[in-house]
């Protein structure tokens, strides 16, 4: 079985130019003038995984891929925020409300992508910022809930996001969330598929390291949803673990999921200390 691993890695994973040892390049991130938090010391929590400094996804990528995120108007994502800011207006069903009818203008959002995965304790559950965004459109709006990892979904996302730019990822762990970090935590270590492959062997053993022609970070989620050259469109922090999985030849969970909701918590809190930098662009 390791010996299948093993081999499964290796035939995957090729190792970078030593110029690139550590994966990660030097550059700052600015967004239009604001430095943000890109590598920093790994939180408590993550003192058994060998990795001490965490960072985004963005020193991985190509110089002009990186620029792209540094002047809001060069970046691509920013178009689906500004129709978000429609949505946001926009009175949909049969309470006859808009987000803005209760939430006044989108900065009342600010600071909550930072903490989000989040208990509710009403619910009694862990949400993402895609199960509360469609608690408010069913419950307060009474109009149909987006569809969980939609162009809609990303875009809202993205707008409550930015009002969190730079403020520092700080997801809770501990208390009633205990229990799903944890379960979060045995399927980021639970290999999967043919390959037999877990988030951590190519997220925490690998990254820096070059997997066909693309090169691997921490898997971290600040910068999401993200912008990808590849689609042309936003990408879900759900649809980038659905990717990730299949990669490995493995049947996935579903966007939204108990299971995916989960692995967002934890992954979110192996991040915990860097900026929330979303939309990121990614190749
Ligand atoms: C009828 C009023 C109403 C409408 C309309 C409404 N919400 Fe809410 N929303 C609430 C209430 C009440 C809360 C819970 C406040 C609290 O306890 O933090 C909330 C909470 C939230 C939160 C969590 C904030 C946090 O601090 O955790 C988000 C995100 C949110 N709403 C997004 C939206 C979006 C996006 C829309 C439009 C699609 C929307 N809401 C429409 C009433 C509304
Ligand atoms: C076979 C190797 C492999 C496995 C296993 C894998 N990934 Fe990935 N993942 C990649 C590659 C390659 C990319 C694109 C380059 C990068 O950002 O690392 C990527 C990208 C990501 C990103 C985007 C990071 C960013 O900054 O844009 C996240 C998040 C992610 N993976 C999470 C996961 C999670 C969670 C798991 C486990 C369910 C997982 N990955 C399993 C290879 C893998």
């Amino acid at each position: 079985m390791r010996y299948k691993t093993m081999t499964a890695v290796a035939a995957l994973v090729l190792s970078a130019p030593a110029a690139f040892a550590g994966g990660a390049d030097d550059d700052t991130l600015a967004i239009d003038g604001q430095e943000m938090v890109t590598k920093t010391t790994a939180p408590a929590h993550m003192e058994e995984t060998g990795i001490d400094t965490i960072m985004s996804g963005w020193h991985f990528r190509e110089d002009d891929t990186q620029s792209m995120q540094m002047d809001t108007f060069d970046n691509p994502g920013m178009i689906f925020v500004d129709q978000a800011m429609d949505a946001w207006n926009t009175v949909e069903g049969n309470a006859e409300k808009s987000c803005a009818s209760c939430h006044e203008g989108p900065e009342s959002m600010e600071g909550v992508r930072a903490v989000y995965p989040k208990w509710n304790e009403e619910a009694g559950e862990v949400r993402t910022l895609a199960m509360q965004i469609n608690d408010c459109r069913e419950t307060q709006m009474e109009a149909e809930p987006y569809k969980y990892d939609s162009a809609p979904m990303a875009a809202m996302e993205a707008l409550i996001s930015v009002q969190s730019r730079g403020m520092k990822v700080d997801v809770a762990i501990d208390g009633p969330a205990a229990d799903t970090w944890e379960q979060g935590k045995d399927l980021y270590y639970t290999r999967t598929g043919q390959l037999e492959l877990s988030c951590a062997n190519c997220h925490e053993d690998n990254y820096g390291n070059y997997i066909r022609a693309d090169h691997l970070s921490q898997g971290q989620i600040n910068g999401f949803p993200t912008y990808r050259l590849k689609n042309a469109r936003l990408n879900t922090a759900h649809g980038r673990f659905k990717g990730c999985v299949r990669d490995t030849r493995a049947e996935t969970y579903a966007p939204g999921s108990p299971e995916f909701v989960a692995l967002e918590l934890y992954v979110a809190s192996r991040g915990n200390g860097l900026s929330v930098e979303a939309p990121a662009v990614r190749n």
